[in-house]
């Protein structure tokens, strides 16, 4: 596999290699890294960018100069390495004050504090010069229905998102904030479970125009959804704004595998759709391909390098049987003769009223529904071109 390039865009959470392997049942089995030593590490294998939440650099509760001196340190890991930080995102789940969630917390305390917490880290994700603020409610849900007073909670977290919004437009800060969907963990629910639930809320938004969407694979798959569905109706609502590519075995626990070592055919037509667009044409993605994945719990530290490896490995091998899949003149006729390409025509015919449709007897009266029934769309045959292309077997 050819070695990552800047024109790549990778990029990784500095909490996806650095996570120290806790989990609920057990223990740590890796030390915490530090993220100077993860920039450094990323640079090598070829990413060119990283993401954080401002406690994976800045430990929670660090005072001023304390926190100036870190911050010091890891610019300059950054301007050592070339690599530039694209999306900021906050600790807003973690400590005790959060169980109840940040933006949505019963307790007002806790929603002041949180988005206080918030607008520090937009100034200095500003201050970094990243484009993307990403917005993940980890606690924003309940595990009991007769705990959350859920119309308030809606109009709570579309008050936070939107001063945010405010405070980003009034700074006049490059930045724009991506919702990332999940449907539960830690909370038993959480609120905006989905890209669609998230795209509605965004639509109520005074500010929703620099509100977008940050999906993530697993994510949408623990909630049985198809994930290049999701991010294709994202992209039609121009909503796409970051994606987190990772790996999940089907509706269970937040896997975070690395991205292909789940639904591997999926994650061909993600990057198909990613890579080369509609069939059609119409609104692309040009973002960073972003990694939020965890190194397995059994990995020691080389482990974590061959994980962050091998994410950026299977990206490229699928962006290059994406590539040779579309170019294939046998797709191309299975793609006609599926009807792919003739969906881009609308229904009705330009400057057609609906009287004139209403009165056009070829498209109801005369119709022969058994013959057009009859018709097959050859979905299969498309399908195995898609496979063989995906195991290099053309
Ligand atoms: C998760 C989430 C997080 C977020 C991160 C950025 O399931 O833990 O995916 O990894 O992406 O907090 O906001
Ligand atoms: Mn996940
Ligand atoms: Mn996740
Ligand atoms: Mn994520």
């Amino acid at each position: 596999v050819r070695k990552p390039t800047p024109e790549d865009k990778f990029s990784f959470g500095l909490w996806t290699v650095g996570w120290n392997a806790q989990d609920t049942f057990g223990s740590a089995t890796r030390p915490w890294l530090d993220p100077v030593r993860s920039v450094h590490e990323l640079a090598e294998l070829g990413a060119s960018h990283v993401t954080f939440h401002d406690d994976d650099v800045v430990p929670f509760g660090s005072d001023d100069t304390e926190r100036e001196r870190i911050l010091d340190a890891f610019r300059k890991a950054l301007s050592d390495t070339g690599v530039t930080v694209e999306m900021v995102t906050t600790n807003t789940f973690s400590h005790p004050i959060f169980k109840d969630g940040a933006f949505t917390s019963n307790d007002r305390r806790v929603r002041r504090y949180a988005l206080r917490k918030i607008l520090r880290n937009v100034d200095l994700a500003a201050s970094l010069d990243a484009s993307t603020f990403v917005m993940w409610g980890g606690r924003e849900g309940y595990e009991y229905d007769s705990a959350k007073d859920l119309k308030a909670a809606h109009d709570r977290y579309a008050e936070g998102i939107d001063t945010v919004a405010a405070y980003i437009k009034e700074k006049g800060y490059g930045l724009r904030i991506a919702l990332e969907p999940k449907p539960n963990e830690p909370r038993g629910d959480i609120l905006l479970p989905t890209i669609g639930h998230a795209i509605a809320l965004i639509d109520t938004l005074e500010n929703g125009d620099i509100v977008g969407l940050n999906p993530e694979v697993g994510h949408e798959q623990m909630a049985g959804l198809n994930y290049t569905y999701g991010i294709a109706q994202a992209l039609w609502a121009n909503k796409l704004f970051h994606i987190d590519l990772n790996g999940q075995k089907s509706i269970k626990y937040d896997q975070d595998l690395v991205f292909g070592h789940g639904e591997l055919f999926s994650a061909f037509a993600t990057v198909d759709l990613i890579e080369n667009g509609f069939p059609g044409g119409g609104p692309t993605y040009d973002g960073p391909r972003h990694f939020d994945y965890k190194p397995s719990r059994t990995e020691d530290e080389q482990g974590v390098w061959d994980s962050a490896a091998a994410n950026m490995a299977t990206y490229i091998l699928l962006k290059e049987r994406a590539a040779a899949f579309r170019a294939d003149p046998e797709v191309q006729a299975a793609l006609e003769t599926a009807g792919v390409l003739s969906l881009s025509q609308p229904t009705l015919n330009e400057g057609e009223s609906i009287a004139d449709f209403l009165a056009d007897t070829s498209a109801y009266e005369d119709v022969d529904v058994d013959a057009v029934g009859a018709r097959g769309f050859g979905f299969v045959k498309l399908n195995q071109l898609a496979l063989e292309h995906l195991l290099g077997a053309r």
